[in-house]
């Protein structure tokens, strides 16, 4: 792990109970965005989660009859959700694997959780994702809207986290470049402190025979 990615790691450690309980409220935009994942999908289709973070997320995909696996880089988001009673792994999606023995997926989640990843590393992340998911299945990501990069801290989490921030052309071509088709992104979704957000969907392209 690189020294950025260790730092915003261990910040989440810290304060992973705090922010699970401050983020338990789904976001309108969200919820509308899962409904649709859902809906498009379709009931008992297999969700690969990247930072599942508190589990908000992944309940609604459940309520809604999705089959999630959960999964996140910080071991004590891993740890509060199997206190919970949920099967839940470490994954770091730029180096381990994130393939089912089960196949393919139908499709990857990753809310507010690639904007962690190194601006130079996500092309490796999305194909390593496209790797695992079958040809049409879905991706939706979120990532903070601005330039460059920087450390922030504020919220539930006391300590400073690295953020990469995207600008929808760059990241609809890292996206695309990937492996993925159909990239659709809604720009400028306010946030709860003034920022904006990119929120993206795609699907995966034909898979190579
Ligand atoms: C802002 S939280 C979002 C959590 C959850 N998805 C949500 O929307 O509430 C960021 C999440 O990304 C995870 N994360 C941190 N660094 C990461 C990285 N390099 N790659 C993937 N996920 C990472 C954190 O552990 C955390 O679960």
């Amino acid at each position: 792990m690189s020294e950025a990615v260790d730092d915003t790691v261990r910040a989440y450690d810290l304060d992973a109970a705090a922010y699970a309980g401050a983020g338990s409220q789904v976001p309108d935009s969200v919820r509308a965005d899962i409904e649709h994942f859902a809906a498009t999908i379709g009931t008992g289709a297999r969700v690969l989660e990247i930072g599942s973070g508190g589990g908000r997320d992944a309940r609604l995909m459940e309520e809604l009859g999705l089959d999630v696996r959960r999964t996140d880089i910080t071991p004590a988001f891993v740890a509060l959700l199997r206190e919970q009673g949920h099967a839940c792994d470490l994954v770091d999606p730029l180096v381990d694997d994130v393939s089912s023995p089960q196949g393919p997926y139908d499709a990857v989640w990753a809310n507010a959780s690639l904007l962690h990843v190194a601006r130079h590393h996500l092309s490796t992340v999305l194909s390593r994702l496209a790797a695992v998911t079958r040809a049409g299945g879905l991706l939706r990501l979120s990532v903070k809207e601005g330039d460059g990069e920087g450390w922030s801290t504020h919220g539930s989490i006391r300590n400073p986290r690295h953020f990469t921030y995207w600008r929808a052309p760059a990241l609809e071509a890292v996206v695309a470049g990937a492996g993925w088709s159909g990239v659709s992104i809604r720009a400028g979704v306010a946030g709860k402190r003034g920022e904006t957000w990119l929120e993206l969907t795609a699907a995966r392209g034909p898979v190579a025979a």
